[in-house]
């Protein structure tokens, strides 16, 4: 069976995890905000990854409400204090039951891309919101990664050449690069109205934090890299690029798809 590309357990998974705080927080929490999210909802936070949207959800929703943080491997998460009404709860979305139902939120960001039974976890997210509750996936568009700057034509085509076969992994495992173009969609297919999606990217320079994302990313398989095809030097010389100032290449684009569970027929309006 495919199985998630990106191993939790692994020792470089805490840089992932740190890059995409730093490249993508700001972002999910401005899609976050505009469910209205206020204190005293109940939140899921799905694959939460280090914690820390599920620890900024535990601080929007206060004590009155609460956050269940689910993982496959939680080891990064554990290590945060938090509050009580925030609690962190190893499980897979794929197999095990949700955890509880009648939710005000559901959040999910890179987590569906990469199940292969990602159409079959959605209807069972949407299932268990509350009528008028949220689902907010976040998804990348792994297609559209530009190089926007590049001072010699040849490193550009290394960057396209070996970002192409980290795709093509990530979809023998079982992932859908492009499922961020894809997942509003699969939320109408769901019966989720009140539908609207925005989209955060960014030019990202060498040298700087946010491109380090690429690096970790190649960084925890190499090896697989190198089996399909890749050769080491290729490696060496992709490592070199991410750190060169005049190498700018687009971010992958987030995309923040909301919709919330129908109102029951004669119950009023959204909140
Ligand atoms: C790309 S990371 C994203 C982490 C976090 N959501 C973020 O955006 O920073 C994908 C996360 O999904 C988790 N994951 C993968 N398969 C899962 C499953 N079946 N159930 C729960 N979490 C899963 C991984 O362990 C990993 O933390």
């Amino acid at each position: 069976m495919p199985s998630y590309l990106f191993d939790s357990a692994a020792a470089q998974a805490a840089d992932r995890f740190s890059a995409l705080e730093s490249c993508y927080d700001a972002a999910s929490r401005r899609a976050l905000e505009l469910t209205g999210l206020t204190s005293g909802w109940r939140c899921l936070e799905v694959g939460g990854g280090s914690g820390s949207l599920g620890d900024w959800l535990g601080e929007r929703v206060g004590p009155e409400g609460e956050v269940t943080v689910t993982e496959l491997e939680p080891r990064w998460a554990v290590s945060r204090a938090r509050p009580k009404h925030v609690r962190l709860l190893r499980h897979d979305i794929a197999r095990d039951p949700l955890p509880g139902k009648n939710y005000d939120l559901i959040h999910a960001r890179l987590v569906l891309l990469h199940l292969p039974e990602r159409l079959e976890v959605l209807p069972r997210l949407a299932a268990s919101l509350q009528p008028g509750g949220w689902l907010v996936l976040e998804e990348f568009d792994c297609s559209w990664t530009p190089v926007l700057a590049c001072e010699d034509e040849a490193a550009a085509e290394l960057f396209g050449r070996v970002h192409t076969v980290l795709m093509g992994l990530l979809e023998k495992a079982g992932a859908d690069p492009l499922w961020g173009r894809r997942v509003l969609g699969a939320m109408a297919a769901v019966g989720l109205t009140d539908l609207t999606a925005t989209t955060f990217a960014e030019a990202w320079r060498g040298g700087n934090t946010e491109i380090a994302l690429h690096r970790h990313n190649i960084d925890q398989v190499d090896d697989q890299l190198v089996a399909a095809g890749v050769a080491s030097g290729e490696l060496d010389a992709f490592r070199t690029l991410l750190q060169h100032p005049g190498f700018i290449v687009n971010s992958y684009p987030l995309i923040s798809a909301r919709g919330r569970r129908r109102h029951a027929r004669g119950k009023g309006k959204p909140r």
